[in-house]
């Protein structure tokens, strides 16, 4: 997105990314040196000072990337986003559409090494694609239970928890009134835990998205986990094909183990995740 080549500077950046999501659901707010908020802030004042950087290096010289694009974009009126605008879009890229995809792939490793029938179907329809030929993106579009797949990790390990709405209108809600003003929160994971929606909730069942269930089919909004409505998430299309790559990838060309000795139970700030992260062994096939 930004263009950064890997390396020294992508490694700190990559940190200093941790230290910042680490801080920002932090209880203590005390903005000190040695409190999680405290390091947050010291993180995001040097990512903030290395986006300035980047930023102007790019208005120099764009390369191929998001934030090249973002610099050359001009509105109808043919102005430019700001430097401000443009260190605050990249930001919002890095967290939106980089700890999200992390975390549903997390889960999706936990999923198929827990569920050996499974990772069997996604691989076998893997290998048959692979006869074909290599991975392309006609081949993107011929992977249905890979997809059922990954429909039921975002069900079942939603990234985001919820979202927050404004309410225009006043309305009625379950014997409820609701203000116009208010503001109002719709939760991602309740709503997929709902039993009237998904059976037995608690089990993790791609078949539920399979042509005959189709569970989510049965009500509007019952699959959210990218949010709904005119302010769907922007990167969804752009976050299935990538997660379907490496899916694909890891499934055709590796074997994993998940390493003993490591909790598995979710935490869901700064993001979801398995409480001591994810240690796992991959070994080529
Ligand atoms: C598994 C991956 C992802 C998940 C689960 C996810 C989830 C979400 C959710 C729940 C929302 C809020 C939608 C709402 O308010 O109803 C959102 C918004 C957004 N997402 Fe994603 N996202 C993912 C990947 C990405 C990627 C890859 C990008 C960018 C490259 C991205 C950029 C954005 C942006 C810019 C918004 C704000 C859109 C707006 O307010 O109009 N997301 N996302």
């Amino acid at each position: 997105m930004l263009g950064t080549i890997p390396g020294a500077e992508c490694v700190r950046l990559s940190q200093l990314f941790t230290t910042l999501t680490n801080g920002l659901f932090a209880i203590n707010t005390l903005p000190l040196p040695f409190t999680k908020f405290g390091k947050a802030i010291a993180a995001r004042n040097q990512i903030l000072e290395h986006l300035k950087k980047v930023v102007r290096e790019r208005q120099q010289n764009p390369t191929k990337d998001t934030l090249s694009l973002l610099i050359q974009a001009k509105d109808e009126e043919g102005n430019s986003l700001s430097e401000k605008e443009l260190i605050v879009q990249a930001v919002l890229l890095l967290f939106a559409g980089h700890e999200t995809t992390t975390s549903m792939l997390t889960w999706l490793c936990v999923e198929l090494a827990r569920h050996p029938e499974v990772l069997k179907r996604a691989r076998e329809e893997q290998l048959q694609l692979a006869s074909k030929g290599d991975l392309n993106l006609e081949q993107l579009g011929q992977m249905p239970y890979l997809e059922q797949v990954l429909l039921e990790v975002e069900r079942f390990h939603q990234p985001v928890g919820g979202g927050f709405r404004g309410v225009i209108k006043d309305f009625e809600f379950n014997g409820f009134h609701v203000p116009a003003g208010w503001r109002l929160l719709y939760s991602i994971l309740m709503t997929h835990k709902l039993e009237e929606i998904y059976p037995q909730p608690e089990s993790f069942d791609p078949d539920r998205f399979s042509p005959q269930r189709q569970e989510h089919k049965q009500y509007p909004f019952s699959l959210i986990g990218f949010g709904g409505g005119p302010r769907i998430c922007i990167g969804i299309a752009f976050a299935k094909m990538e997660m379907k790559i490496i899916a694909a990838q890891l499934l055709r060309s590796y074997h994993w183990e998940i390493l003993p000795n490591q909790s598995l139970d979710t935490v869901f700030f700064p993001s979801n995740r398995p409480k001591d992260g994810l240690r796992v062994r991959f070994q080529p096939r």
